[in-house]
């Protein structure tokens, strides 16, 4: 989704740009800035496609002032273009916008002015601009009134020269006041460089901005709140010595899952869901979610049911309310986000809320819309994740998950047994941390096989029992950075259709690890091989017998049953990575791609 910008304070235009390059991960089809000129209209350049065009555009000018405010673009209504790149301008108002506005056509009738660009944004500026309020912030509050669907808007007028007005509604939007200025944000990677300390702004709040103040507003009520303390350091948001997030975030996974275990409250998860529990009113548990998070729920509820014996499946967010899934008072629904934002989870989680169920949150972001709507919510210790496809989000999302089965699973067996299964995971997941240098220090023969499979054109990912959901991750990994089609599936359902797709070196990976499915994964190892299939097997360490039957091995350390797939995710994602690397794409930028979607 697109990323919005808002700086006052000295070289407001320079920092503008900072902070749309430390936002550009929500879209980067097109970018623009406008800046405030003392008795003119807001100077506007945009150009399109990625920050450093714009860039190029702004040498030259002389575009230093105090207050200015920007927009990086993932495009919805009208092709990425420069008239239809964001800010857009209405006689003396500028603004820029993140969100969708639903009735859009039907104010474009109610405008005196015309419409020049293909976006629904370009509308809210002449309903500004035409609208009866005296100051900024009246016309602001005036014109949102008519607006359907989501929106974050920061919004600029010569009349105002001091000030920022922004204002929210289901789309993301914060604000961080310091000594010399204000920034506002659509989130607080580009707020962190000036403090630490985060205005989030809530649905239908709106906010009058200035250098070092802030007034926030519902319905012209004040609104008196303290600002989050983020722990998050600007040095957490660059790539270090990578060459890329991706590469960093994969190497960063160990932490992510150490931090995770380390900086939640275990007994205190486990009485929140024994409070839930207890009086035996909950009986199914549901999970939800979209893109790799989904496949984190995939995982988590056959983990909850093998560990603690009570239902749960896994719902699409998108499809929860379309779908209309039968969902009551004795469901608990667990809704995971890395961001916290995303708009089809939130839909999915404000379902599940109008049915009676209760909502528990597993997220990486702080102060998210989802957290804010869950009845609870479980942090995971993540760190910033930049890279567009997720990878360390999703292992400390599978951590979440094995805890939070082992507390649902302490309800039937008393406290004990639950302490000592607690600490057993927890030192299985330490475990984890440590021996993932084992699948790092195979990168080079990762990188070789890739030379190996490099002319594919498909791939197909194969895994049994809790593998299935890592192969689903696998394909998606590999399609959303490398844009080669790819399919996951339930190993036992090649052979009734998708089998058909192998041809000679058709690349096949098959995640085939110890356990109850090995010998299954093998038949179905044979199976691609007559085809000519090229097998990639991911394995468990000490595993000779296969490296005889297939063309090439990925080890992964011997762990417990419950963290295979958190393992055997691992290699799958450097897999991906290199094959990217190999064709040339933006690992990090993927096209058509954006890192939370809060738009339906
Ligand atoms: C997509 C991202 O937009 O949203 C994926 O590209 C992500 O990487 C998915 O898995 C869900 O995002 P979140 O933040 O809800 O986990």
């Amino acid at each position: 989704m697109c990323g919005i910008v808002g700086y006052i304070g000295d070289c407001a235009t320079k920092n503008v740009i900072e902070g749309l390059r430390s936002l550009e991960y929500r879209g980067y089809d097109s970018a623009g800035v406008a800046l405030m000129r003392d008795g003119y209209a807001p100077f506007v350049i945009k150009s399109e496609g990625r920050i450093g065009a714009l860039e190029m555009k702004i040498n030259g000018h002389n575009t230093e002032t105090g207050i200015a405010i920007g927009h990086t673009r993932w495009a919805t209504h009208g092709k990425p273009s420069e008239t239809n790149a964001h800010p857009h301008i209405s006689g003396n108002i500028a603004l820029v916008h993140n969100g969708i506005i639903e009735n859009y056509l039907e104010l474009k009738e109610q405008l005196n002015a015309t419409v020049v660009s293909d976006t629904d944004t370009e509308v809210i500026a002449h309903l500004i601009d035409e609208s009866p309020g005296h100051s900024l912030f009246d016309k602001v509050r005036l014109a949102v009134k008519k607006l359907e669907g989501a929106y974050a808007l920061a919004v600029i007028s010569s009349d105002d020269p001091d000030t920022i007005v922004v204002a929210r509604k289901k789309s993301p939007l914060v604000v961080g006041i310091f000594e010399d200025g204000a920034v506002v944000a659509s989130d607080i990677h580009a707020v962190l460089p000036y403090t630490n300390e985060i205005h989030v702004l809530h649905d239908d709040e709106l906010a009058i901005v200035e250098k070092n103040y802030i007034s926030i507003q519902k319905d012209l009520e004040e609104i008196e709140r303290d600002p989050l303390e983020i722990s998050w350091s600007v040095a957490e948001t660059s790539k270090g010595d990578f060459n890329t997030f991706m590469d960093k975030e994969i190497h960063e996974q160990p932490i992510a899952i150490y931090d995770t275990m380390i900086k939640n409250n275990w007994d205190s998860v486990t009485e929140d869901i024994y409070a839930l529990f207890a009086d035996g009113l909950i009986s199914n548990v549901i999970l939800t979610a979209c893109g790799t998070s989904l496949h984190a729920c995939m995982i988590g509820s056959m983990i909850i049911e093998g560990v603690s014996r009570v239902r749960s499946y896994t719902k699409l967010a998108s499809e929860m309310e379309s779908s209309a899934t039968i969902i009551d008072k004795n469901d608990l629904v667990i809704a995971i986000s890395q961001s916290g934002e995303t708009a089809d989870t939130l839909q999915a989680i404000r379902y599940a809320k109008r049915c009676g169920a209760t909502v528990m949150a597993i997220v990486n972001t702080m102060g998210s819309s989802i957290e804010r709507e869950a009845d609870f919510t479980i942090h995971m210790a993540a760190g910033p994740e930049i890279s567009v496809a997720s990878t360390k989000a999703f292992v400390a999302q599978l951590s979440v998950l094995s805890m939070v089965a082992i507390a649902i699973r302490s309800i039937s067996w008393g406290s004990f047994h639950a302490g000592k299964m607690f600490t057993s995971a927890q030192h299985e997941i330490y475990r984890c941390a440590e021996d993932m240098q084992m699948i790092f220090d195979q990168e080079d023969k990762i990188k070789e096989i890739i030379n190996d499979i490099s002319g594919a054109k498909s791939m197909l990912y194969l895994g049994r029992g809790l593998n299935v959901p890592v192969a689903l991750e696998g394909a998606l990994k590999l399609k959303e950075i490398s844009y080669i089609h790819a399919e996951g599936f339930a190993a036992g359902e090649m052979k009734h259709g998708p089998i058909a797709l192998i041809e000679e070196f058709t690349p096949v990976v098959a995640i085939a690890t110890d356990g109850p499915t090995y010998k299954k994964m093998l038949s179905s190892i044979e199976e691609a091989k007559s085809r000519g299939a090229t097998i990639v097997a991911i394995a468990t360490e000490g595993n000779e017998e296969i490296e005889e039957l297939v063309d090439h091995v990925i080890f992964i350390p011997n762990v417990g049953e419950l963290f295979v797939p958190l393992m055997a995710t691992v290699p799958l994602q450097l897999l991906a990575m290199f094959m990217a690397e190999y064709v040339g794409t933006d690992v990090d930028k993927p096209r058509n791609l954006a890192k939370s979607v809060t738009v339906e």
